[in-house]
């Protein structure tokens, strides 16, 4: 510091020539740097001269653990593995609880398919069940039934479908019961084509269930049915 002063004390003129001497000041330059140095690292090592310091760091010594690394680590993965898989158990039970929650429930099960002894129903009658909330008409047609039913022309219909289209066994005709203009019931039996009558808006069906004549667009639905053997059908 005696150095740094004795040289700053210096008049600009001498200190510019001193430099020009190295020969001379040399020592003089080595101690100036020197101090220059000190002050400069002081001024980062040391808190500020004023205020609180700001980049105090804590000690977490305290926190810190006192077992091995790789007991550390084993610790770490085995709690990470263990909430993974719980995590997965719990996900999988929610979907799992949402899906069974969203299916059908089992009556609805139990009404999805209906079973139909086909000996119960003679031939030239109608049957009627509920399934899945609506009307079925089963008929057991005859075979002069089925002649005229073959015997329409297909062009001529408002909404064309043959009568072999529209069964699978000639002699059983399966139909879901609400007609197709605004789903009322027709009545079997009736009607100016001998097959079912809507009296709601006055729709004739012929005996294939294919509109004639008034104001509805379509013919009868057909549902899905089979025939799993040959006593019995099942709808749905
Ligand atoms: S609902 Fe059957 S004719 Fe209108």
């Amino acid at each position: 510091m005696a150095a740094l002063r004795s040289l700053s004390s210096l008049p600009a003129t001498a200190s510019r020539s001193l430099l020009r001497t190295p020969s001379s000041t040399a020592p003089l330059l080595r101690a100036a740097t020197a101090a220059c140095t000190q002050i400069d690292q002081r001024r980062y090592d040391s808190a500020p001269a004023y205020g609180k310091p700001t980049t105090v760091i804590p000690d977490w010594g305290y926190y810190k653990s006192k077992k091995s690394e790789s007991s550390n680590k084993v610790f770490g993965y085995v709690m990470v593995g263990s909430m993974g898989a719980l995590s997965a158990a719990a996900g999988k039970a929610t979907i799992q609880d949402f899906l069974v929650n969203m299916s059908a429930s089992a009556d609805v099960l139990a009404m999805a398919k209906v079973e139909v002894a086909l000996n119960s129903i003679p031939e030239g009658k109608n049957v009627v069940i509920k399934w899945r909330g609506k009307p079925i008409f089963i008929r057991h047609r005859t075979a002069d039934e089925i002649e005229e039913a073959n015997n329409v022309n297909v062009a001529s219909l408002r909404d064309p479908e043959t009568d072999e289209a529209r069964t699978k066994k000639p002699e059983w005709l399966v139909m879901v019961g609400v007609c197709t203009h605004l789903g009322c019931v027709p009545i079997g039996e009736a009607g100016e084509y001998g097959g079912w009558f809507c009296p709601c808006h006055g729709s004739h069906y012929d005996i294939s269930g294919r509109i004639r004549k008034g104001p509805a667009p379509l013919n009868l639905e057909i549902p899905a049915y089979d025939f799993p053997t040959d006593e019995t059908m099942v709808i749905g």
